[in-house]
């Protein structure tokens, strides 16, 4: 037996260890460094405006301490780079397709910067890479995952758990490939320009807790397959909360959500409002229920209300709206516990149970991410409630919108879970109640801040006494019900009141003067009863007054002169009663209107008070302001003694006036504009009227084959191009409307947007986006004059030929343009060109009363075979391409004339230029 050797002594077991240290280190080091340090320059050098100087410390001159970079962080125990993160840094350059990436790098943020070009290959190639955020930058092309390599053990982007592109202009399909980012958790796709379906692969990402594809252009089938994702938490389809100047939704899915993808165990959050889904909801499913959010809002689903919603215990938002559903709310549904439930817009109906008195699960906090986009979801649509930021947010309201159905019986009584300090909105409107109101029905008042209830247009009767019982009412609408009895005097309590609708009941007895007490009170509408008495002298203390109805009743005696001072009011309509006396001088114009149908009052003066009031209101402030314009007009050229234009300028006036008449008459009955995406709400009908100046000729910016267009701005920044088809009656309207619609849904980059249209009994137009650039025609004439770079020139005809490629193959159904021609294409401030007038001639066609089997399109641009057989096919489209790219190169224009039927030059002529 040997004696164990001794042990060696701690320093030198030290110094073995710092050896073996120094000898590990550098060897992965000198090999990965030398990438590290070439893919960050290579990326340095893709930079070319760097304003902040974010980069400035990025340096060959500083090569070996890349560690330290702004950015830049490196693994700990190497000086591989680990991450690059330069979120929001104002950088912008194109991103070259070879872009190299650090070998070993984990994550890559360079969201909110202005990188354009594709996403580079090594980017989703990366077998590291696990993070990779690229959201809200300017990256084009299609989205494409590299093929695994055969050699390779681990494919390409299988480590990437999360990919955010959002915001950016990608295009084409989502890629198949996908499916190789097996461990993704996070794919945010949204707000770009992606088009046909959600792939199949995608179910193949078994570990996917969110997908978020919205405001793209997809379409097509949800596939059940989406239902393997079975971690899947959130998903996102469409996103109606667009800001101004924001690309819309365009998503518009076939067929409906698939049972299994509702039913996804894990799914919290369902948002899908206006995505084109119908089908029908499942009426059972297995499991315990996790959804928190469902946003199904604006669909054609038909079918019922499934019972099971109310199993789920942390469903707080529930939007069903406008859709075709039937029958009753289930019983079970705990409606005070949700914060958000709409109903509204379908066909429900039976009576409206109160809800059972139950208990509000607490609701237990999920993850980070769910929560986010909970949050911010849900937050967007609850601002938009009637009290405004003021008491609205996210925490502190709860809405429940049950209005235009079949609901009838008495009114519910909800006992609505709230916390201590929250606003709550009821809408019971448009449905069949035919109850009175009780102190049950008022019972959330004791708990909310704030109160706004809509009863209109239902059956109720009764008196209105229990109204002031709800001290914390902001808004009460109880319009066109069969309300009786008076006024309750006890109004005066209700210090929160803004606006008080009680028009068109059967009220009797006087007006409270207690409104006069309310200081928040803006909106009185309390015309259309049979009121009686004289108009209360102390209701214009309610100074904060804005609109005041007291028409169609049996109002007697003077109205109080302090009317005066209120000096926000702008409508004081007292028509139709039996007032005498004289007019208070309000500080805004009055209308005379207003004042109609009191035959003891004294004159309205200065205006017309022979129209009925509503017309009135435009048409009497129109033409005293032309009236004082044309006085003074009168002086200025008298004085100048120009008798000719005065005389002109009299000729002038009449007919603006005549043609404004004359259009005003014509359009009375229908009056709508459709729209196809989102739009501000000054998109209507007579603002456009207004905004063209009644199509004015200032306002023209071009004349084409089928009608003249127009500049809109309809709102400060908000313009659109106005195209006034020049047909004469449409026969098949349901096939104009068809054929429309299939154009309204067709989008590309480089394809005006058919933003919506009006179809009126003279008068037809479509209202497109405008676009600042003017034509290609005016570009071409003027490209001798200023100096026109090649790379324009290239750019302008590569977007015309993807337009045209688009409609010929992508699009469904494809469109044969017919006319292609530079007056055709339209440009923005930046050249990006723009197709329009595209499957116009195909609508006029098939809509004509005669179809016209003439040639669509102009001498000079129709291919001669087009010409002569009238058979239409795509490669006419491609001639007609081929002669603007003659002139585009050459900077000449082909042949003057218009359109070929109105053109006076014949076949020769045209041919001989
Ligand atoms: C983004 O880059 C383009 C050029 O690539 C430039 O015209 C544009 O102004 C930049 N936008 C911002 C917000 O920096
Ligand atoms: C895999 O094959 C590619 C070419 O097919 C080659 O460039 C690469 O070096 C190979 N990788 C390995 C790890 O063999
Ligand atoms: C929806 O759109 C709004 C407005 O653009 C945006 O702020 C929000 O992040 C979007 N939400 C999702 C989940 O895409
Ligand atoms: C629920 O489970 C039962 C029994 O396992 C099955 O028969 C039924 O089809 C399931 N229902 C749904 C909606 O999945
Ligand atoms: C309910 O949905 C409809 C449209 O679907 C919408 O117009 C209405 O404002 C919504 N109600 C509330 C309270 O948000
Ligand atoms: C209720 O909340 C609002 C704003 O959230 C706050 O200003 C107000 O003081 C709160 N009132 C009470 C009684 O807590
Ligand atoms: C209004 O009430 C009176 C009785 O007060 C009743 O005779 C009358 O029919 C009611 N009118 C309507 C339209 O309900």
């Amino acid at each position: 037996m040997s004696a164990p050797p001794p042990p060696p002594p701690p320093l030198l077991l030290l110094l073995l260890l710092l050896l073996l240290l120094l000898l590990l280190i550098p060897i992965p080091l000198a090999s990965s460094s030398a990438a590290d340090l070439a893919a960050l320059l290579a990326l340095k050098a893709a930079v070319t405006h760097d304003p902040d100087g974010a980069l400035s410390d990025w340096s060959a001159a500083s090569s070996t301490s890349y560690c330290l970079w702004r950015g830049v962080t490196c693994h700990p125990s190497s000086l591989a780079v680990a991450a690059i993160d330069l979120p929001t840094a104002s950088l912008s350059g194109t991103l070259p397709t070879a872009l190299p990436l650090p070998p070993r790098l984990r994550r890559l943020d360079l969201a909110a910067n202005n990188f354009s070009g594709p996403v580079p290959d090594a980017f989703l190639a990366s077998t590291t890479l696990r993070y990779l955020d690229l959201s809200f930058n300017s990256l084009s092309g299609p989205l494409k995952i590299p093929p695994p390599l055969a050699n390779s053990s681990s494919p390409p982007c299988a480590a990437l758990t999360h990919l955010r592109l959002a915001g950016n202009l990608l295009v084409d399909q989502i890629p198949a490939e996908i499916a190789q980012c097996r461990s993704l958790r996070v794919l945010d796709l949204s707000r770009n320009v992606l088009e046909g379906a959600i792939p199949r692969g995608l179910g193949r990402l078994a570990a996917l807790r969110v997908l978020d594809v919205s405001r793209n252009s997809l379409t097509d089938r949800i596939l059940v397959e989406l239902a393997n994702c079975r971690e899947l938490a959130v998903l996102v389809l469409t996103n109606l909360t667009a800001s101004p100047g924001e690309q819309p939704e365009f998503n518009a899915f076939v067929g409906g959500l698939p049972t299994e993808v509702l039913t996804i165990l894990a799914l919290e959050v369902l948002w899908a409002p206006r995505a084109n889904l119908d089908g029908r909801l499942p009426l059972s499913r297995n499991g315990t229920c996790r959804l928190r959010a469902v946003n199904l809002g604006q669909n054609y689903i038909a079918g019922s209300v499934p019972p099971w919603f109310a199993g789920c215990q942390g469903l707080t938002f529930l939007d069903l709206s406008s859709n075709n559903l039937e029958g009753s709310v289930p019983a079970e549904l705990a409606i005070g516990c949700l914060t958000y439930l709409n109903v509204s817009g379908n066909s429900l109906w039976g009576p409206l149970l109160s809800s059972p008195e139950s208990q509000c699960s607490s609701r237990l906090i999920g993850d980070d991410i769910v929560m986010q986009y909970y949050n911010e979801l849900v937050g967007n649509v609850l601002i938009g409630s009637p009290f405004g930021s003021e008491l609205g947010g996210i925490a502190n309201v709860a809405l429940h919108d049950f209005s235009n159905n079949g609901f009838s019986g008495a009114l519910p009584s909800l006992t609505v879970s709230l916390d201590r300090n929250c606003s709550y909105g009821l809408w019971l409107n448009g449905n069949m109640f035919n109850s009175s109101l009780s102190a049950r029905f008022f019972g959330f008042c004791k708990v909310a801040t704030g109160v706004a209830v809509n009863l209109s247009s239902n059956q109720l009767s009764g008196s209105l006494d229990m109204l002031s019982s709800c001290i914390s009412v902001y808004n009460f609408d109880a319009g066109y019900n069969n309300f009786s009895g008076s006024i309750p005097a006890g109004v005066g309590g209700l210090h929160f009141l803004r606006s008080l609708v009680l028009r068109g009941n059967n009220l009797t007895g006087q007006i409270p003067g207690q409104f006069g007490d309310l200081a928040a009170l803006e909106i009185l509408d309390l015309s259309r009863n049979s009121l009686t008495g004289s108009i209360p002298l102390h209701l214009t203390g309610a100074s904060r007054l804005e609109v005041l109805r007291l028409d169609h009743n049996n109002l007697s005696g003077s109205i109080p002169s302090s009317f005066s001072e209120l000096a926000q009011l702008t409508v004081l309509d007292v028509s139709f009663n039996n007032l005498s006396g004289d007019i208070p001088n309000l500080r805004h114009p009055a209308d005379c209107g207003f004042f109609l149908g009191n035959s003891r009052l004294h004159q309205c003066l200065g205006t017309n008070s022979s129209l009925p009031p509503t017309e009135a209101i435009s048409s009497s402030k129109g033409t005293k302001k032309w009236g004082a314009r044309f006085k003074s007009l009168m002086v200025i050229l008298v004085a100048a003694s120009t008798a000719v234009i005065c005389f002109l300028l009299v000729i002038l006036l009449f007919f603006v006036c005549e043609r404004r008449k004359r259009v005003k008459i014509s359009n009375l009955r229908t009056k709508v504009v459709v729209t196809f995406t989102d739009t501000p709400p000054e998109l209507t009908y007579d603002n456009l009227i207004r905004a063209t100046n009644n199509f004015s000729i200032q306002n023209l910016i071009g004349t084409g084959g089928f009608g003249a267009t127009y500049k809109a701005e309809l709102a400060p920044g908000f313009l659109v191009a106005v195209k006034r088809l020049a047909m004469g009656r449409f026969q098949g309207l349901q096939q104009f409307d068809a054929e429309i619609r299939t154009l309204g849904k067709i989008r590309h980059r480089n394809l005006v947007t058919l933003i919506g249209y009006h179809l009126g009994e003279s008068d037809t137009f479509l209202i497109y986006n405008y676009l600042s650039g003017g034509n290609l025609e005016t570009f071409i004439h003027e490209m001798g004059s200023r100096n026109v770079s090649w790379t324009e020139v290239h750019k302008i005809a590569v977007d015309v030929a993807q337009a045209l490629a688009f409609l010929h193959s992508s699009c469904t159904p494809r469109i044969i343009h017919r006319d292609i021609k530079p007056s055709n294409i339209l440009l923005d401030e930046d050249l990006n060109a723009y197709l329009s007038d595209f499957g116009l001639a195909r609508l006029i066609e098939v809509t004509q009363t005669h179809a016209t089997t003439d040639v669509a399109g102009t001498f000079g641009y129709v291919a001669p075979e087009y010409a002569t057989t009238c058979r239409v096919s795509d490669k006419a489209d491609v001639y007609s391409f081929g002669v603007v790219l003659l002139e585009l190169m050459s900077g000449k224009r082909v042949c003057s004339c218009s359109a070929i039927n109105e053109a006076g030059c014949s076949k020769a002529e045209a041919i001989g230029k």
